[in-house]
Parts: C-alpha cells; structure tokens; sequence
C-alpha cells in the first residue's frame, strides 16, 4: 500500500479518470442551486441531476471531480472513527456510457492500481431484489469476475466476499425522487475482530469500513412509482479522507494528514480531554466554515438554522472540554489553512468565515452559558424534564431542542412529554400572531403592516406566476422591506412584457375578489403532500402551517409558511411589477410594490 497524503490521493483519483477519458468538472456550492429538496448539496451526483435525466453534458459522457458534500443525517454518529458532516467526494459518472462491469472494473483498478489496497482486504455489496426490482445479478458476475482475475473465489452470501441487502442498504436516489437505482458498495476489512452481533458488512462495529459506492441509475422515482430512466447511468462516490485514512494506516479520520493539525490544536486548547467531543469540534468547525464560505449566514430557517445548529453545537463541547474564548477561531483558521489547497475558495472568504464565526459566537455565548446554567438547575435531582421546560430553554436562551435532548440523553434524564413541546410552542406561535394582529389592528406599525402586506402579495405573486408560467416555478428566495417585495424564481428566460401583465393582472383581479386568508397546522408530511416543490424538508418541528388564499377546498394559493399575512386581500391596493432580473443559473428576480 501507497502512503499517500490526502491532497495526493485527490490528484491521483482525478487524473486516474482524465486517463480513462473523463472531463474533470468543478467542485459545484454546498447550496443547490435549482432543487429545493434538500438543504445541501451532500453527493457528486446532485448537481448532475439533469444531465442523469437525458440533458447532454457540453463536456460529454464521462466525467469526474471531488465535490464538497455536507451530510446533517449523519451529525450523530459524529465522534466516531469515520463519520463526518463535512467531507469531500470523489465522484465518476457514466451519462449512458459505461455500465456495471466496466464501473467495477475501473473502482477495483483505481483502489489495487493507484492506491495499491490489498484485493484480500477488499469486499462487495449488491442488490438482492426488493419491490418488484429484481436483484442486480450482472453486478454479481461483474464482481465474481474481477475477484477472479486476482485469483479469489468470491462467494456470494452472508459473510462472504459479495454480500447481498435490500433497498435500506443497495439502494440510491433522492428523497425528493429523480434519477436511482441499485447500487454495490465497495468495503474495506480493517481486520479487527469481528463483533458477536452477527457482523456483515453493513454493521456499525467499524470491522469494515465502506470505502465506495457505484450507483447504477436505471431508473427514474417520480410520483412515488419506479419507472425506466430509458438511460444507464453510473454513479460512483467514495469519501475521500477514509482512502487517506487507509492509505496512511491511521485509525481515524482525524489522524490523516488533512485533519491531525486541526485535531492537534484541539486537543491542545481542551482542558479536559474527551476524543468524542474533540471529534465534534473538528468537524462542525470545519463544515461552518465550508457553509459560510458558501455564502450562508446564521440564522433560523433552512441553512442558516443548520449552520447555527452546529456552531452552537461546537461551543457546547468546547466548553465541555474547558477550552479558552476564541477556541473556535483558531480552530477555524488552521481548518482553512489545512483544506485551501482543495477547496481554494477558503482562503478567499477566509476574513468572512473567521468574522460570521465570532460574530455568532459572541451573540450566543452570554445566553447559552445562562441557558445551561438553567439548564443544570433544573435538572439537579430530577429524573424527567417536561417539554415545555425544553421549550422555554429555546425561547429564552436559544437552546436548540436538540441539544438540550443531547444534554439530557448524556445524563440518563428523561424527557417527559414530547407533546408538551409542542404545544408550548404552539401557545408561543399564537402570542405573537396576536400581537402581531394586535398592533395590526390599532395601526400603530405601519412598517410591519406593509410587510405583513407585501408577505400576503408574494403568494399571490408566486401562485400567478405558477399559473402563467408553469408549475416549475418556486419560490427560490425572498426579501421583503417595507417598501417592496423581492421573489426569486427558477425559470429559463426573463418575463416577456406580455407575460408580465398578465401576471400582474392575475394578482389585482385575486386582491379585487377580496379573498380570506386562513391557515391550518397540519404534519410535516401532509404539508410536503400539499405543496411538494417545497425547501422545507429539512426544517425541523413536525407540525407546520399551511396558508391559504381563498376558499380551503379550492384556494387560489396554498403555500408552507409561518405567516403572518392579512385576512383578506382586498385590503392590498395595486400590484405593481417594477423590476425583472435575472440573477443567475436560471433564477429570475422580481420586484413588486403595492400602490
Ligand atoms: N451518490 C452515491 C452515494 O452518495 C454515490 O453513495
């Protein structure tokens, strides 16, 4: 085996597949640009969607990169050997070029040739058929095939070389639907003993380690049904710091040549030693600073929340582990020094990164040292903490729910009613509609009555638009002042003149009809039923409102929102488009007034 520093392994990779006949393309932003299902970009493959779909690639079948992932499912097992939410990943793909055989073939090649992994150590998943999808028997032979040409005899079944699962495990796609379908992972024995829990290659115990997947998409989810992509596709992912990890013979990936300075310094600025924790820090600093480069700030929605999440999560251990003010920023700085040369963009937004970080961490220090300080009250001698309790914790200190469960969860204390949370935090939602309303209604704030008026005519907007243009359209993002509203949207082209009377048309005839506005909480699922092109999958809280403009059972618009919004839209005056623009990877702008 090679001893190859993490830098090396990425340039290897790349030119491995430049030699094979891929185009290398950029690494693409954390933040997907044009599918709001998931909050951030956390495989090769998402900014590739269309192109798996049938688009032609300007830069042809066969292409290749190491793209920043972010992974928030897995921030729980965080503190392990292996597992990050932040990491890079070596990607090929095959846009209906080369299919199951020749994918293997060139994974083997890449992991025995270049990396020079021991073939005995290497073994392999497969789909074994599941919902009426047969299982992937040309992966077999492919795999048995290869095994073979290295003088092994892979058999296949439980604790052989080629071990089959069902969808939980051999099985790849987004949530939201689009292109998937079976996959073969590729593991790698780290030859400890094998745990008594009946150990496969899928087992958390860390006996092997997944170094790969190939993805072999054939298939196209969309309503919920499985049909034919038309298209064979592959997919193949692998994490680049566990090659390093391997390649380097280390234990963990917070041992490799990329992170061991990071790890060291944290390590050094903790009083109390704590590998689980110092694992933490590292990584969540490392993703915030991956996050803000990508033009994130902290705050309480969509990636803001997430980033905010795991800055306050990071502080949270730090002062587990007793380090000094300022930790994180130092910790920031080397993670910037360490991952520039990868990711370049790093040392460009290096001054935006180390100032969100303290800015962030001074805001929340103040209070979240007084929230765990409440926190510990009040849990001295108590066995249970009511959800109401955890919800006030939020209110008051901004102690996120998940860390306080984490806090409570670390101590053996139970949580007495999940249902008390929410209806704690219903009552708060409620309180601040009704003074919302309530100086609505006195007219004492003009400012928050505009606002709350440009809120209402950006459903409108956004469902004329839909209506006119196509059911394409979705709120990308949007900005509201006093003075006007501002919507994001995808679509190809700018408005034409034509098009853009008619929906301000459409507007003022829905504002002239007078039409309630009402809401209903409904669950997090049936919201995503009621509106799918939605961004708030990965928002947290299960119960979330729905808006609707006109009568419920046939509203002129139904959108997931917090509200607040008028109660009728007569009283919005004119709509009045006064500026298109586009801003970008087919995002149009639009800016609206009321007269
Ligand atoms: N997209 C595949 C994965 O993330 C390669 O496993």
């Amino acid at each position: 085996m090679r001893n190859l520093s993490y830098i090396k392994i990425r340039e290897e990779y790349i030119n491995f597949f430049k030699s094979k006949n891929h185009r290398e393309i950029p690494s693409a932003s954390l933040i997907p640009e044009d599918d709001p299902s998931v909050l951030f970009v956390n495989a090769g493959m998402f900014p590739l969607v269309p192109f798996l779909k049938g688009e032609p690639h300007p830069l042809g079948k066969r292409l290749t990169n190491s793209q920043r992932c972010i992974r928030t499912g897995d921030i729980d097992m965080v503190g392990d050997a292996t597992h990050c939410t932040a990491f890079e990943m070596l990607g090929n793909w095959s846009l209906n070029d080369y299919f199951k055989q020749e994918a293997i073939e060139l994974t083997v090649e890449f992991l025995v040739k270049i990396l020079q992994l021991d073939i005995n150590r290497i073994y392999a998943s497969v789909f074994k058929g599941e919902g009426g999808i047969p299982k992937d028997e040309e992966s077999i032979k492919a795999w048995r095939e290869i095994f073979s040409k290295y003088g092994i005899d892979a058999k296949v079944g439980p604790n052989q070389r080629i071990q089959e699962f069902g969808k939980e495990n051999n099985w790849w796609g987004l949530e939201s639907g689009g292109p998937c379908g079976p996959d073969s992972e590729i593991f790698y024995d780290t030859e400890k003993q094998p745990c008594s829990k009946g150990c496969n290659l899928n087992c958390e115990c860390g006996k092997y380690v997944e170094i790969g997947n190939n993805v072999f998409m054939e298939y196209l989810l969309e309503d919920n049904i499985y049909k034919p992509l038309g298209r064979h596709n592959v997919d193949f992912g692998g994490g680049l710091v566990r090659y390093a990890m391997i390649s380097q013979d280390v234990d963990s990936i917070y041992e490799t040549d990329i992170y061991n300075p990071i790890f060291k310094e944290v390590k050094e600025l903790s009083s109390i030693q704590n590998t689980e924790s110092q694992r933490i820090v590292t990584d969540h600093i490392l993703a915030s600073c991956w996050i803000i480069m990508d033009g994130v700030k902290p705050s309480n929605t969509m990636q803001g929340y997430v980033l905010r999440k795991l800055i306050r999560r990071s502080m949270r251990h730090s002062m587990k582990l007793e380090m000094p003010t300022h930790a994180l920023s130092q910790i920031a700085t080397i993670s910037i020094e360490q991952f520039k040369s990868a990711i370049p963009k790093l040392e460009k937004e290096k001054n935006n990164i180390l100032n969100t970080l303290q800015e962030e961490e001074q805001k929340f220090n103040k209070t979240l040292h007084k929230g765990l300080k409440e926190l510990d009250r009040l849990i001295t001698k108590r066995e249970s903490i009511s959800g109401e309790e955890i919800f006030k914790l939020y209110e008051t200190y901004g102690l996120p729910k998940e860390l306080t469960e984490e806090i409570l969860n670390e101590k053996n204390i139970g949580i007495r009613d999940e249902e008390g949370y929410h209806k704690a935090e219903k009552q708060h939602q409620k309180r601040s509609e009704l003074s919302t309303k309530g100086i609505f209604k006195g007219g004492l704030a003009d400012t928050s009555e505009m606002s709350i008026k440009y809120h209402t005519a950006t459903h409108l907007l956004l469902a004329s638009l839909r209506k006119i243009l196509g059911e394409h359209i979705y709120q990308k993002g949007s900005n509201i002042s006093p003075e006007r509203l501002r919507l994001d949207f995808p679509n190809d082209n700018l408005l034409t003149d034509e098009e853009i009377q008619e929906v301000e048309d459409m507007v003022n005839r829905t504002i002239a009809k007078g039409l309630d506005i009402s809401f209903k909480e409904v669950t997090k699922e049936e919201a995503l039923k009621t509106v799918p092109f939605s961004p708030f999958e990965e928002k947290y809280g299960d119960t979330l409102k729905l808006y609707y403009v006109g009568d419920i059972t046939d509203p002129f618009s139904v959108e997931i929102c917090n509200g607040p919004h008028v109660s009728n839209t007569s009283v919005l005056g004119k709509f009045k488009i006064v500026k298109q623009e586009s801003i970008g990877s087919g995002i149009k702008r639009i800016k609206a007034i009321l007269q």
